[in-house]
């Protein structure tokens, strides 16, 4: 018996699927690979955008900088979506940012507990990372799309966890069934997305900034194995960079100092 429900299709499809709205397919798998991986190949074989697939089985899962992302069956939801936004590519870095916004919004709707962002998408509960998301273009026949997966750690105990740095709903005392958690964060990344695509930036700015507890605070960027800098996070810039006393930085590892 698993801990949570696994995602239900058919709920999703009536919760979520509206014409004219950002969702045209909505599938479940009960074991795959990678999520993105299936989207990409769908979308290079002439998917449309508006697809979701997503699993609680994801054997090969893919995260950040070529690593792997491994997750035992039935604890966690592996979450991908395919999009074509109409801004311009160059615009494409806030793609990330609005993932994990959708993700923070999302997990605070469906729980009640208290979901940080770490500029520039780590999803924090208690300081301890719930989700990893990775975005990736896809170029196809139709142009270049984008495919945006999230893991999300639903349901693992304490020894299923990869690392002690994270955690899951369900050890922050949520059992929240993985249908409720998928609805959440992908209504909640239909709305970001329709604002921000439609050159809205600055309501999504606003929103991103409410959430990033990044921002007011002293931070230290790792900007590589020799190089980091400290200061104040002001805000992010109209790329989604982090402005720190004035500088923006498209990357690096941020800590928090107060
Ligand atoms: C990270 O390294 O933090 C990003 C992990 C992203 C994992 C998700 S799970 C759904 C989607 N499919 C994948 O293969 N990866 C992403």
């Amino acid at each position: 018996m698993p801990a949570v429900a696994p995602p239900d299709p058919e709920t999703l499809r009536a919760e979520l699927l509206r014409p004219g709205g950002l969702w045209t397919h909505i599938d479940y798998v009960s074991e795959t690979g990678s999520t993105n991986a299936d989207l990409a190949r769908l979308a290079r074989s002439g998917a449309e955008p508006g697809r979701v697939l997503l699993t609680a089985n994801q054997t090969a899962g893919r995260g950040r900088f070529t690593r792997a992302w491994t997750t035992p069956p039935g604890v966690s939801i592996a979450l991908s979506i395919l999009v074509r936004p109409r801004r311009p590519l160059a615009e494409w870095t806030w793609l990330p940012l609005l993932a994990g916004l959708s993700v923070a919004d999302g997990l605070t709707a469906c729980t009640g507990l208290g979901v940080e962002l770490k500029w520039p998408n780590d999803v924090l509960i208690g300081g301890k990372k719930v989700c990893g998301l990775l975005s990736e273009v896809v170029d196809t026949r139709g142009g270049e799309c984008a495919v945006i997966g999230w893991g999300i750690n639903v349901a693992m105990d304490t020894a299923e966890l990869p690392v002690q740095t994270a955690t899951s709903l369900l050890l922050e005392g949520e059992r929240v069934p993985m249908t409720e958690v998928a609805a959440a964060v992908l209504d909640s990344f239909a709305e970001h997305f329709g604002t921000w695509d439609a050159g809205e930036r600055e309501r999504v700015v606003a929103a991103y900034a409410r959430h990033c507890t990044t921002i007011g605070k002293r931070v230290r960027v790792v900007l590589s194995e020799t190089e980091s800098i400290q200061g104040h996070a002001d805000g992010v810039d109209e790329s989604g960079r982090l402005l720190v006393d004035g500088r923006a930085y498209a990357a690096g590892d941020v800590f928090h100092l107060r």
